[in-house]
């Protein structure tokens, strides 16, 4: 057998092969619509506590791949690990989502140290590692970490909702926010690193809040992180495949695909997979974009929504996944009836 056909589905198709049936997993594929997860979460007393303690997160992390044939597994974390090893306070408020102590309003913006940073996650490549230890080779680890600009976004409001007030910071105070992104660039290629070193075969960097910027603020903003970052995974010697995705990024997927560096781009549900093939450079995979919606409906409906991914990305080399994290309310019924279609499409 060549070489190339004992490496996982997942990494054949990052490194630019079509495959048929192409490889699945599903964004946020750990979670709450798995019952087993809602059991397993009453054991820890916070969410935080839950994401730095290795056997409940690698349990979790095993949970889908037990019911479904995937293709990954993506480490349980969560992408606001970083500003609390960072020394901002972070928590999770049931039912509502995270909360921080937000930089906005504060006099300083000075985060803490990247190395000590990184010490302090050191369980999270301790689950790295001990979830390759529990995984069939033909699966691939998936590490990941918010994008710079998502991250400052939570950090700078110290919440999700609208991005107003963040937009308007990177207006009225551009050099803070600046250097707020450089810290947060450090920080997170440090951090994948480690995930790479402990064991993950592949990154993916989740920008979720690439909607609703100018050019002009999506250059500065997202472009030009996100390409530092990639240049500085690169240096500290990671050659692992980056799967970028700039959910509601537009039209502006073309620059984040031609300029950041990226090797494989996600694509959002609103996105035509032609759109993100003709703008993206030749022979990049492209990963999506099933609306997560069709999770809860199921039936018919979910399986002629796929049908139209799978044929709106034949021919190029395809990831099939969600167009955004799966949702509480899908069932894992219909997970399973999605996998079987992927599975036995040809
Ligand atoms: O299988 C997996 O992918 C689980 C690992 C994972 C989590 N969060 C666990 C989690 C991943 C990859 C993330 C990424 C993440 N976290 C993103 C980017 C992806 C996206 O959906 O856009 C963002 C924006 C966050 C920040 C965050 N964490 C939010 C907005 C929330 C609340 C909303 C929600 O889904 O509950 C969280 C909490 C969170 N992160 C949960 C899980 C399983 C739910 C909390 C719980 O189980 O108690």
């Amino acid at each position: 057998m060549a070489d190339r056909e004992k490496l996982p589905a997942l990494l054949r198709v990052l490194n630019g092969e079509r495959l048929d049936p192409p490889p699945i997993w599903i964004m946020r594929q750990a979670g709450r619509y798995l019952p087993e997860y809602r059991e397993l979460r009453k054991r820890a007393k916070s969410f935080l506590d839950f994401c730095y303690s290795p056997s409940l997160a690698t349990e979790a992390v095993m949970q889908p791949l037990r019911r479904f044939p995937l293709d990954a597994a993506i480490l349980f974390s969560d992408i606001l690990v970083v500003p609390d090893a960072l020394g901002q306070k972070v928590w999770f408020v049931e039912g509502e989502g995270p909360r921080l102590e937000p930089l906005i309003g504060r006099d300083s913006w000075t985060l803490g140290d990247p190395a000590k940073a990184i010490q302090r996650l050191a369980p999270v490549y301790e689950t790295v590692e001990r979830i390759k230890a529990n995984l069939d080779p033909s699966v691939a680890l998936i590490g990941f970490a918010g994008g710079p600009w998502t991250v400052a976004t939570y950090m700078l409001q110290g919440r999700g909702g609208d991005k107003d007030e963040a937009r308007r910071a990177a207006y009225q105070s551009p050099r803070a926010v600046e250097d707020l992104l450089d810290a947060l660039v450090e920080t997170t290629a440090q951090h994948l690193a480690a995930q790479v070193r402990a064991g993950a075969d592949c990154l993916q960097i989740f920008e979720s809040w690439s909607e609703g910027l100018s050019p002009a603020l999506f250059q500065k903003l997202i472009v030009l992180p996100t390409r530092k970052l990639v240049t500085r995974l690169r240096e500290l010697g990671v050659t692992a495949p980056i799967i970028g995705f700039p959910r509601g990024a537009g039209a502006q997927i073309a620059a984040y695909a031609q300029e950041t560096g990226i090797t494989a781009l996600g694509v959002d549900t609103q996105t035509p997979a032609s759109y993100a093939f003709d703008v993206a450079p030749e022979g990049m995979a492209l990963q999506g974009n099933l609306d997560p919606q069709t999770l809860v409906v199921g039936g018919e409906a979910m399986e002629d929504a796929a049908r139209e991914v799978l044929i709106a990305f034949r021919g190029m080399p395809h990831i099939f996944n969600l167009g955004h994290g799966i949702t509480p309310e899908a069932t894992p019924e219909n997970v399973e009836q999605l996998v079987r279609l992927v599975k036995s499409w040809a």
